[in-house]
C-alpha cells in the first residue's frame, strides 16, 4: 500500500483523458496487451473463460462488469440492463453465480431513489437463480449512502446481499457492528481510494492494525465474513486467530483479485481454505486499471513494456 501522495498521483492520473485513450489503445491489443494482467477481458464471453479457468483450478469466483460514476438516468439505466443481461449469461454458462457491483454505476451519484430502484431490478433477477450480490465500496462521500441503501434493501428482505467495508476508513469499526448486528455478510479490504485525513487512517501501520481488529470482530460476531486482502500478514493473522478459536475454514473465506498474488490464491486453494477472486471485465477498465497501478508503482513497468515493447 502506496503512501496518500503516492495514491493522490494516480487518482489524479485516472482523470486523464489523453491517458485513457492512450490505454484504451494499447491495454487489449492481441498480443501482451498489458491490462489482460488484471481484466479478463473487454467482452462477458472472455470474462466467462477466465471463469472457468479459475473454477477448475478449485478457486471460487465473482464477476464484476467494470463502470462507475455515470452521469445520467439512461446510463444508469444501461448499466442495470448489462447486469441483468450478464445474470442470464452467468445462468446459461453454468459458472458460479456470484456477482460485485458498484452503486455509482446504478445511479448513486445522480440519486438515491434510482439507484435504489435499479439495485432492487437487479436483486429480484437475481434472488431466484440463487446469487449472492455484493455491492463494492466506493470512496467516503457515497459509504453512509451505500449501507443505508443495503440497510433499506436488507429490511424488505434482500438478503442475497452483502457489503464492503474499508478498514482505512476511521468509521468502519461502528459499520462492521452495524452489518454484523443485521446479520449480513462483510467484504472487509483496506481500501482502494484517496481520502482525506479527517476520515481515513493514512499510515499503512494504522490501516492493518484496523484490518486486523475488524477480522476479530468479523469472524466472532459476523455472518461468512470475506477477507479480501493480498497482504500475506493479514492473511496469516486471519488464519491464526480462526484456528486459535475454532473457527472453521468454511465459515469464512479470503478474496484476492484477478492477476495479483496468483501464488498465493493456489497455495490458500491448496491448503483447503476458500479463495475467491474477483473477475472484472468490460471496456469501462480505466478507472479500476489505474487503482491497481496506485497500490504498486511496479505494475507501471510491465505497462511500459506493454506500450513500447510491442513497436
Ligand atoms: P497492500 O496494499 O498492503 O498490499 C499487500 C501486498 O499485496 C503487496 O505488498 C503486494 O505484494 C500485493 N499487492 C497489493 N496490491 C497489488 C497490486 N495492485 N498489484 C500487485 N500486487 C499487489 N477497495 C475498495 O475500496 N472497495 C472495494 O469494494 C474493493 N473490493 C475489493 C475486492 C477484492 C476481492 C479485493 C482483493 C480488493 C478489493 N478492493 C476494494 C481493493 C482493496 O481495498 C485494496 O486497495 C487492495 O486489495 C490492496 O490492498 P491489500 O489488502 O492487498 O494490501
Amino acid at each position: 500500500m502506496l503512501d496518500a501522495a503516492s495514491k493522490a498521483f494516480f487518482h489524479t492520473l485516472a482523470g486523464s483523458r489523453a491517458l485513457k485513450r492512450l490505454s484504451s489503445r494499447y491495454g487489449f491489443r492481441p498480443s501482451g496487451g498489458f491490462a489482460r494482467r488484471f481484466i479478463a477481458g473487454e467482452d462477458v464471453g472472455q470474462a466467462l473463460e477466465a471463469t472457468r479457468a479459475l473454477q477448475a483450478s478449485g478457486m471460487l469466483i465473482t464477476l464484476d462488469h467494470l463502470g462507475e460514476s455515470v452521469s445520467s438516468s439512461a446510463e444508469a439505466d444501461a448499466a442495470t440492463r448489462t447486469y441483468l443481461s450478464l445474470i442470464d449469461r452467468i445462468v446459461a454458462a453454468g459458472v458460479e453465480r456470484n456477482i460485485s457491483l458498484k452503486l455509482t454505476q446504478l445511479g448513486l451519484g445522480i440519486d438515491r431513489a434510482t439507484c435504489l430502484d435499479n439495485l432492487r431490478r437487479v436483486l429480484d433477477l437475481s434472488g431466484p437463480h440463487g446469487f449472492f450480490v455484493r455491492l463494492d465500496m466506493e470512496n467516503s462521500p457515497f459509504t453512509e449512502v451505500t449501507l443505508d441503501i443495503f440497510e433499506t434493501l436488507w429490511g424488505l428482505g434482500y438478503h442475497h446481499a452483502g457489503v464492503a467495508l474499508q478498514s482505512m476508513l476511521l468509521r468502519s469499526d461502528e459499520d462492521v457492528r452495524r452489518v454484523n448486528r443485521l446479520g449480513a455478510r462483510v467484504r472487509l479490504i483496506k481500501g482502494a481510494y484517496n481520502e482525506p485525513k479527517a476520515v481515513a487512517y493514512h499510515r499503512k501501520a494504522d490501516v492493518d492494525t484496523a484490518f486486523v481488529r475488524m477480522m476479530q470482530a468479523l469472524l466472532t460476531e459476523g455472518v461468512y465474513p470475506a477477507l479480501a486482502t493480498h497482504d500475506v500478514k493479514m492473511i496469516e493473522a486471519t488464519k491464526q486467530f480462526a484456528a486459535e478459536r475454532g473457527i472453521g475454514k468454511d465459515r469464512y473465506e479470503f478474496q484476492m483479485l484477478y492477476g495479483i498474488r496468483r501464488d498465493l490464491q493456489t497455495q490458500l486453494v491448496a491448503d483447503g481454505y476458500r479463495m475467491r477472486v474477483y473477475v472484472p471485465f468490460g471496456r469501462e477498465w480505466f478507472p479500476y486499471f489505474m487503482r491497481r497501478l496506485g497500490e504498486r508503482p511496479a505494475n507501471v513497468g510491465f505497462v511500459l513494456k506493454g506500450i513500447f515493447g510491442e513497436r
